[in-house]
């Protein structure tokens, strides 16, 4: 009896177990039905658990929910796995420099996962070249793809609207025109290997100063043309898989939550078909997060999901909004390496990536001052390296925007390594003060804010004087360094006296001698320039490049690259020039709950032009080894229709080969509304010209280009009238210029109205 029971609940186990595996196999799978489908026959708990990540390692922010996170140690986070209906879990890392991911897994350390520190976002920026930026792009998506990712989040992308927001340096410039075709390749680049990318962070986080919680407020005006306008481009040509939103608030709802800007706006004034994610631990209320379009809670929390599962449960939020936020997270899974089973290599090729950064790292350096054509040096050099950064350099910035790296290349190596003779004493000088700050200050692979610097070592006028009378030439690096988390100070802005006496004592001993003085500036953000900068004889502005830094920088210093970076920000004379000076970071300044934008779309060059504030470095601006010839300019029409060309000519008229930036500045009709003096619209850079050897540049103007926002209208408007186009070396150094006119007002695109301020904001007005 006992044995026939046994039976009977044996055969009744198998019949059940047959019942589910029939029930299983009768499932819709991810790339076999349509998601809906699948969605369909989901949970309400499982589809809770799609929406929100699987937590995050480490960081004491909160649980880890659901799988654990072990495929690739580091990352900044993932998407649940759903088994039953073949969907994978994703992996999704940091960042705009590189693959940020643990370089050592489980106390092995004979396996390493060092990944490529590219140059950051500004210096790629300043190479004013889409090409060479959407290759880059090609070689970090390998490299993603090969450590097992399938998301990177990047490219930052927010308008450098004031130097001393801490992670400009993730970001390309102050003009969205820039920033947003710079994304758009690098997002193609990437993209192309099939992997994503997540552009961030959507939209006005450009502070650090209480970035979670801070409220912008800011104009429609200003949102469109200036702060949304950057990512507009990137997501109509790139279609990246994903955006991040912000944590701030745009005029009073956090971007996480705010409809007008994920749905509205993004997709259905611009056509975005990917999925949104949080920025990790952004917003506040699931719910509205789900309302708003916002897919993906990152790095995802139990508590979220409960609070989706309860508000569908209570009514409160309706199960299709919930619905369309999962099918919008399964369409991406589908398109991931992750999906497709690829079966990575954790075995990119860090030495053709190497060589990769090298070259964009130089093509992006900006040579501020050449006198004397102090610049290249000559072969064989006796070099005097004054400075912590000549012997450590900082490769990029801090916070998710740093990547571990095997190795940082310093310009004394670089320098070496090209034949030239750095000197003895000063290297043993700097080491030793390198390694003696070491050991009281180790270093971390995750620092915020502003990383402590190993300080400038004392220099008196013994060691100077030797190096003055035994060494050519002696160049001094200046570093900075920030990031995510805190502001810089007017102080970091600033050189310090330390700095200035430095690099004083050692020009006045060089100069002594008929000797000269370079300085290199090997920094994240802009900085002063205009009280020292006639003290060296040349000034290379090398930002943060990136591992090979070193290498890079001596290539420019030793001319077996010509320097031909420009500028994609504006350098002010001091501080308190910059238009958002006074309201930056809002109030109250030790926690700002509010920042106005009162300087309105006047940000940037647009503001210094149009008001004539004289600037030490104007946006565009960079010299070369060699100079160029602009001549030709022809339009092709007299009226503008559909769309209308300029073309110019650029010829080579110095003695060494090199590039030249072409920017195409217009300055529109005025119609009703105030318009900045210039605008750009257009860039190109020319191939590598011989001397006198001359290329013929075609710059496309679109009716898009002509517009200007229209609050009233909620659209985008050409207005009738003389327009001029510009043809520049910088926004200053305009060289020719011609002008057509367009017969009839335009309206070339209805938008939705949108992110309208809730209160009224006194912006400034050129007239
Ligand atoms: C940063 C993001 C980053 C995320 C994940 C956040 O604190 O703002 O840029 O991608 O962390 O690490």
């Amino acid at each position: 009896m006992k044995v026939l029971q046994l039976h009977r609940v044996t055969i009744a186990a198998l019949l059940l177990m047959g019942q589910a595996a029939f029930a299983q196999q009768k499932l819709p799978q991810l790339g076999q039905a349509p998601v809906s489908e699948i969605v369909k026959q989901m949970t309400l708990e499982e589809k809770a658990s799609l929406i929100a990540g699987t937590g995050m390692r480490f960081g004491g922010h909160g649980p880890v929910v659901g799988e654990a996170d072990g495929r690739v140690p580091g990352a900044a986070g993932n998407t649940m796995s759903l088994t039953r209906f073949g969907i994978p879990g994703t992996v999704l890392s940091d960042g705009p420099a590189g693959v940020r991911i643990d370089p050592f897994r489980g106390g092995d350390s004979t396996k390493s996962f060092y990944a490529t520190a590219w140059p950051v976002g500004t210096l790629l920026a300043s190479s004013w070249d889409t090409s060479l930026v959407k290759k880059v792009g090609v070689g970090f998506g390998n490299e993603i793809r090969e450590y097992g990712v399938d998301v990177i989040l990047a490219p930052g992308m927010n308008i450098q609207r004031n130097p001393l927001n801490g992670r400009n340096f993730e970001y390309f410039s102050e003009d969205p025109y820039v920033t947003g075709f710079m994304a758009a390749a690098i997002v193609n680049g990437i993209q192309s290997n099939g992997v994503g990318t997540s552009i961030k962070h959507f939209a006005a986080n450009n502070q650090e100063s209480n970035r979670n919680s801070v409220s912008a407020i800011i104009s429609e005006r200003a949102l469109r043309e200036i702060y949304l306008r950057g990512f507009e481009i990137a997501v109509r040509h790139a279609q990246p898989y994903t955006v991040m939103s912000s944590y701030n608030k745009i005029n009073g709802t956090y971007t996480s939550e705010s409809n007008d800007l994920l749905t509205k706006i993004l997709r259905d004034d611009w056509g975005f078909k990917g999925m949104v994610m949080t920025d990790w631990f952004g917003g506040h209320d699931p719910v509205a997060q789900m309302k708003a379009g916002n897919n993906l809670l990152e790095p995802g929390t139990p508590k979220q999901q409960q609070a989706i599962i309860d508000a569908v449960k209570n009514g409160t939020l309706d199960v299709k909004v919930l619905d369309q936020n999962v099918e919008r997270v399964l369409l991406y899974i589908l398109k991931t390496p992750s999906f497709r089973k690829y079966q990575y290599s954790d075995k990119p090729d860090l030495k053709a990536h190497a060589a990769l950064s090298r070259e964009a790292a130089a093509q992006g350096m900006v040579l501020l001052k050449n006198e004397n054509a102090a610049l290249p040096l000559s072969k064989g050099q006796k070099v005097a390296l004054f400075g912590v950064g000549s012997y450590k350099p900082v490769i990029g910035g801090t916070g998710s925007g740093a990547v571990v790296v095997a190795y940082k290349a310093a310009l004394e190596e670089g320098l070496s390594q090209m034949g030239y003779t750095p000197d003895g004493s000063l290297k043993t000088l700097y080491t030793a003060q390198i390694s003696a700050d070491l050991k009281a200050h180790p270093e971390k692979n995750m620092v915020l804010g502003s990383p402590h610097l190993v300080p400038e070592p004392d220099l008196n006028a013994d060691a100077i004087n030797a190096a003055a009378n035994q060494d050519d030439i002696a160049i001094f690096t200046i570093r900075r360094n920030a990031g995510e988390g805190a502001d810089r100070k007017v102080a970091d802005f600033n050189l310090s006296d330390v700095e200035t006496t430095q690099i004083k004592a050692v020009a006045d001993a060089f100069h002594a001698k008929g000797k000269k003085l370079v300085v290199v500036l090997n920094i994240g953000g802009v900085i002063e320039t205009a009280s020292w900068r006639d003290i060296p004889d040349a000034i290379l502005l090398a930002w943060q490049p990136g591992l090979e830094a070193g290498n890079a920088i001596a290539d420019v210093l030793s001319g077996s690259v010509d320097p031909s970076g420009k500028l994609a920000q504006s350098f002010p004379v001091k501080y308190e020039d910059v238009p958002s000076a006074k309201y930056f970071p809002g109030t109250p300044a030790d926690h700002p709950t509010e920042v106005v934008y009162q300087e309105g779309i006047y940000v940037g060059y647009r503001y210094y032009n149009t008001f004539g504030v004289k600037t030490a470095y104007p946006f565009g601006y960079g010299l070369s080894y060699t100079k160029f010839a602009y001549s030709g300019l022809t339009l092709s029409a007299a009226s503008f229709h559909n769309k209308l060309e300029a073309t110019v000519t650029i010829t080579n008229t110095g003695s060494v080969a090199g590039k030249e930036v072409v920017q195409l500045y217009l300055k529109a009709s005025r119609g009703g509304l105030d318009k900045p003096s210039e605008e750009l619209k257009g860039f190109a850079k020319t191939r590598l010209l011989k001397p006198g050897e001359a290329q013929t540049l075609t710059l496309t103007l679109t009716e898009r280009d002509l517009t200007s926002f229209n609050t009233d209208a909620s659209a985008w408007i050409a207005d009738a009238g003389k327009y001029e186009v510009k043809i520049g070396a910088s926004s200053e150094d305009i060289k020719l210029a011609k002008s057509f006119t367009l017969a009839k007002t335009m309206t070339v695109e209805k938008v939705h109205k949108a992110l309208a301020p809730q209160v009224a904001i006194d912006e400034l007005k050129s007239k």
